[in-house]
């Protein structure tokens, strides 16, 4: 049979394979041990911690959604980015990029500073000099996130795959954000992806997990080492919910992507917007790199709220539909404050130069129907007009049409180019 379609490999997954009963859906394998065949003969499996067949399934699924080698599935998406660093060594160079998820930031700076696991650059991989930088480090591993959170800011990463290259370095890039549905990294160079499979790939926001795919064996098998040492292998139940959430991965993402590409369109004629942050945009300064390394935009976008950050509140509180909340890429539309939620683990230094301002709000898109959802922001704007103009600095809310909104309304967002292609 020719290549499956990830849609496909996402809905066959372990589909009519059982051998016991002729179940159609696969088995949970709750057992923490395994009955060995005889004294000292074991057979495939032993105990949970090292290989559970849920486990397995959702594992070689993941591998061949990514084009990869070998997965290893996590407990959850931070366990997936400390297992990839147990590659390194204290001499070794971890080169990450600034505006990273401030838990990876967290630990790549704790892990550095306090035990001393490797030195560690962060660089800014939207400036000109950033391979400079890479190269004089003598990266070991470079760490990418993109689309980044929560700027979707866009890194080239076959450039920077390229140069890895040349300085033998590993490419580590958490993909998160889009999915293997519309990314894959390996194919563009990468050795190991990673991703926080509470996000799209579960998709129902009801458990933790995580995954990492190796490009090769070798890394492959070592990682699967580290993983049973440290214990951080995911657990069955999790696993099970995470292939059943799978299934649907490509359906729902197209919905997502879709409800966002209008939701992205309606904030960019908003005068209570600042300036709207998504790669689907033709001004966005990552969308041509988006347009040749990703097959969609994503289901990701931020603003900058133009009105003062006290009103924040009524902002938040005048939502019915998209629920204030942590986490990302669920069907429900979630909203966030970057600044004190998700990346409140960066100090204000670090999201200054982040990017990460004080009104900047980031939106996980669902499956809602989008009238209802761009009908509740329009409604918790005008909350927002309202209070301001009570507050008396409704000038600073008519200033919102400012020079950023204006260069905001000189393009629209292409729909030929908002969905997949
Ligand atoms: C891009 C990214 N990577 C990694 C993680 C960590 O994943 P988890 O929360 O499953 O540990 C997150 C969590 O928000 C994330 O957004």
């Amino acid at each position: 049979m020719s290549k499956r379609h990830a849609a496909t490999i996402a809905a066959r997954a372990g589909i009519a394979q059982d051998t016991a009963f002729a179940a159609v859906t696969p088995p949970l394998y709750l057992t923490s041990t395994y009955e060995l065949k005889a004294f000292q003969q074991p057979g495939q499996y032993d105990y949970s911690r090292s290989n559970n067949p849920t486990r397995d399934l959702l594992a070689e699924t993941l591998a061949e959604l990514e084009g990869g080698v070998k997965a290893i599935v996590t407990s959850t998406g931070m366990s997936a980015c400390l297992l990839a660093l147990q590659l390194l060594t204290p001499d070794d160079t971890l080169v990450i990029p600034h505006d990273c998820y401030g838990g990876s930031y967290r630990l790549f700076t704790n892990l550095a500073q306090r035990k001393n696991a490797f030195k560690l650059l962060v660089v800014n991989f939207q400036q000109a000099d950033w391979a400079e930088q890479v190269s004089a480090a003598q990266a070991k591993m470079i760490w990418l996130e993109t689309p980044s959170n929560p700027l979707l800011q866009i890194t080239d990463v076959r450039a920077v795959c390229q140069l890895a290259k040349q300085l033998q370095a590993l490419v580590v890039v958490d993909n998160t954000f889009l999915s293997p549905i519309l990314q894959q990294p390996l194919a563009l160079g990468a050795d190991i992806v990673v991703h926080s499979t509470t996000k799209y790939i579960n998709g129902h926001s009801d458990i933790v997990g995580g995954v990492l795919i190796c490009n090769s064996k070798q890394l492959g098998d070592e990682l699967k080492w580290w993983a049973n040492c440290l214990g951080i292998t995911g657990a069955p139940f999790d696993c099970y919910m995470t292939l059943r959430g799978l299934r649907t991965l490509e359906p729902r993402l197209r919905l997502q992507q879709d409800n966002t590409s209008k939701v992205v369109a309606f904030l960019s004629q908003q005068p209570l917007v600042a300036k709207v942050y998504y790669p689907g945009l033709p001004d966005h300064p990552g969308h041509a790199i988006a347009k040749a390394q990703q097959r969609g935009f994503g289901a990701m976008c931020s603003f900058d709220l133009a009105a003062d950050a006290a009103l924040l509140p009524v902002f938040f509180s005048a939502l019915r539909l998209f629920t204030l909340a942590q986490s990302l890429g669920g069907i429900e539309s979630l909203i966030c404050h970057p600044g004190s939620m998700t990346h409140a683990s960066m100090d204000a230094q670090a999201q200054q130069t982040a990017g990460i301002g004080p009104t900047l709000i980031r939106l996980s898109v669902g499956i809602e129907n989008a009238d209802d959802l761009l009908a509740d922001l329009q409604q918790a704007f005008n909350a927002v007009a309202q209070a301001g103009q009570q507050a008396g600095n409704h000038g600073k809310a008519d200033s919102a049409v400012t020079q950023d909104h204006q260069q905001q309304q000189q393009f629209r967002l292409n729909p030929a180019l908002s969905a997949f292609w």
